[in-house]
């Protein structure tokens, strides 16, 4: 199974993008994950949109060559970065790769909440009619304070943590098989 993470932070030191490299690692033997680069896309504009530049037909090619999209996502201003809002923008459009696509989201911040208020921002636009991408049903994953969780070797050690995120993985390929039956039997 392939799955394509998007990341909402593109600092070096980013705890989002190294927990999409903790997700990346720790859970290989269930998905293979493709951390894809955001930080190269223009600003979407409806002007150029059936003709983008390469970085923009090129992200587009790899979410719909992927079998599920997961969103690792920090919270700016009680809702998901402009970085990400960006990337939703662009496959919304034109083709609208994600639609039907499945969903996984998973977050964290530096605050107690773990970024939950932007998840719950990013939830209501997955159903927006230019993506309308069936998310995981629970399964919440929200890593609050997450400075305190990752080591200075940028590795996940926060024991709670990683027994919960093992779960979720799990149930998380679970639901694809799921959602790959049931694929199955509407296309049949
Ligand atoms: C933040 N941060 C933040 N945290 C939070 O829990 N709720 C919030 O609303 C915000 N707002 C916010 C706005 C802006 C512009 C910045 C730069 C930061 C703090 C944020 O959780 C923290 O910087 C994370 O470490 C960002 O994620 P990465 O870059 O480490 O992945």
């Amino acid at each position: 199974m392939k799955v394509a993470a998007i990341v909402g932070s593109i600092r070096k030191e980013s705890y989002n993008m190294k927990l999409a490299r903790y997700i990346q690692k720790r859970y290989k033997h269930f998905f293979q994950l493709e951390v894809l680069n955001i930080r190269e896309l223009p600003f979407y504009d409806q002007d150029i949109e059936a003709a983008p530049p390469q970085s923009v037909i090129d992200f587009k090619a790899k979410v719909a060559a992927a079998d599920a999209v997961l969103w690792v996502t920090p919270e700016y201003n009680s809702t998901i970065p402009g970085v990400m809002v960006n990337a939703i923008d662009w496959l919304s459009r034109v083709d609208r790769v994600m639609i039907g696509k499945p969903s996984w989201i998973v977050g964290s911040s530096m605050g107690m909440l773990g970024s939950v208020k932007g998840q719950s921002h990013l939830r209501d636009i997955l159903f927006a009619s230019g993506i309308s991408s069936p998310l995981l049903p629970g399964n919440e994953v929200y890593i609050g304070l997450v400075h305190e969780k990752f080591d200075g070797k940028g590795e996940l050690t926060d024991e709670p943590t990683i027994q919960y995120l093992d779960l979720v993985a799990e149930n998380f390929v679970k639901w694809m098989k799921e959602q790959s039956r049931l694929k199955g039997l509407q296309d049949a």
